[in-house]
């Protein structure tokens, strides 16, 4: 029985922080796609080189060319460019647009059985924008975002608290970033809502902070956004569907109706498995969750009406 084919598109930071827990934890073999000639050959000749060390056998193969990537399971897209000065955010959702559909068509192409997922920002449009290009059905095209907004919720709580992140579940909903809509009421440290916990003020806080997760890394990284949880995160997706899990992980998802949202990609908790998106879950929200759902909906929404405005799909 072969292992399974997982391409990994951009070789920089994510990417290859990606490659390199995929490899550790043995989830498959791993194909690292850059444009830049060499990069990722070299990347991947390194990881090699780590293998003995770490003790894993997972083939790890760097290239320019998608033909190394036909019949792969999984792809993960993380091939972009972040936000640099002075450059206005039309300008990088033009050009982050550009190379997600230029990769998603040679992806496609090569593996017309694959599940997607995206990380490139900003992700629920960059998700909306493969699954079109692709023409793939909506549960093998998804984007990593909850995962990571609800590990950086986790991780805040378990500091605030001082307490195990293994005893903490956090259930986010909603876009990327500053549109996060975290559910106070079922975030529990070891099955105790953490309202229950802290003070409002201390909880609003806690809500606050991942909402400018990916900005306060920014900030002091200077040169570069975020990596490590993005890599883990998408990681956490590629391993519920390549063991079949059936894990519950807030992801980025094409709604038609659910939560009474038409034809918008959002995140909402879902069941991930060899399939991909086997399940979306639905639970009763309440007036002000579901207005905060719907309106982060909204967002996104425009952003995508926006990219179809641009005349590049
Ligand atoms: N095809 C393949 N790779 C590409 C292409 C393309 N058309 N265009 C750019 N790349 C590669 C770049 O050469 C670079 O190696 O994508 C890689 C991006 O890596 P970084 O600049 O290190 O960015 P990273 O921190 O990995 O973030 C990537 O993920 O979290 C998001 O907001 C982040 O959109 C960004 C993406």
């Amino acid at each position: 029985m072969s292992r399974p084919k997982i391409s990994v598109i951009g070789a920089g930071n994510v990417g290859a922080t990606t490659a390199l827990m995929l490899a550790g934890l043995e989830h498959g073999d791993i194909v690292l796609v850059d444009i830049v000639e060499d990069m990722p050959q070299g990347k991947a000749l390194d990881l090699m080189e780590m293998s003995p060390v770490l003790d894993y056998d997972s083939v790890i193969t760097g290239t320019n060319n998608y033909d190394d990537t036909a019949g792969s399971d999984v792809v993960v897209i993380t091939s972009g460019i972040p936000r640099k000065p002075g450059m206005s955010r039309d300008d990088l959702i033009s050009t982050n647009t550009n190379i997600v559909k230029q990769v998603t068509e040679q992806v496609a192409a090569k593996s017309p059985n694959a599940i997607l997922i995206l990380v490139t920002n900003p992700l629920d449009a960059m998700v909306y924008v493969a699954h079109k290009v692709s023409g793939f059905p909506k549960h093998r095209v998804m984007g990593m975002a909850g995962a990571l907004d609800s590990a950086r919720f986790m991780s805040f709580i378990a500091m605030e608290l001082g307490v195990s992140v293994e005893n903490i579940n956090a259930f986010v909903l909603g876009g990327h970033g500053d549109d996060m809509v975290p559910l106070e009421r079922f975030t529990t440290v070891a099955g105790v809502p953490i309202t229950e916990l802290m003070p409002p003020d201390r909880v609003e806080a806690l809500i606050q902070r991942p909402r400018g997760g990916g900005g306060e890394i920014v900030k002091l990284l200077k040169t570069g956004s975020a990596f490590y949880a993005p890599a883990a995160s998408a990681v956490e997706m590629v391993e519920a569907i390549v063991k079949d899990k059936k894990k519950i992980i807030p992801s980025c998802v094409l709604a038609e109706g659910e939560y009474g949202i038409e034809n918008t990609f959002v995140g909402l908790p879902v069941k991930l498995g060899k399939t991909g998106i086997e399940e979306i879950l639905e639970i009763k929200l309440t007036d002000e969750e579901s207005k905060a759902l719907h309106v982060s909906a909204s967002h996104v929404k425009e952003l995508c009406e926006h990219i179809e405005g641009m005349g590049i799909l």
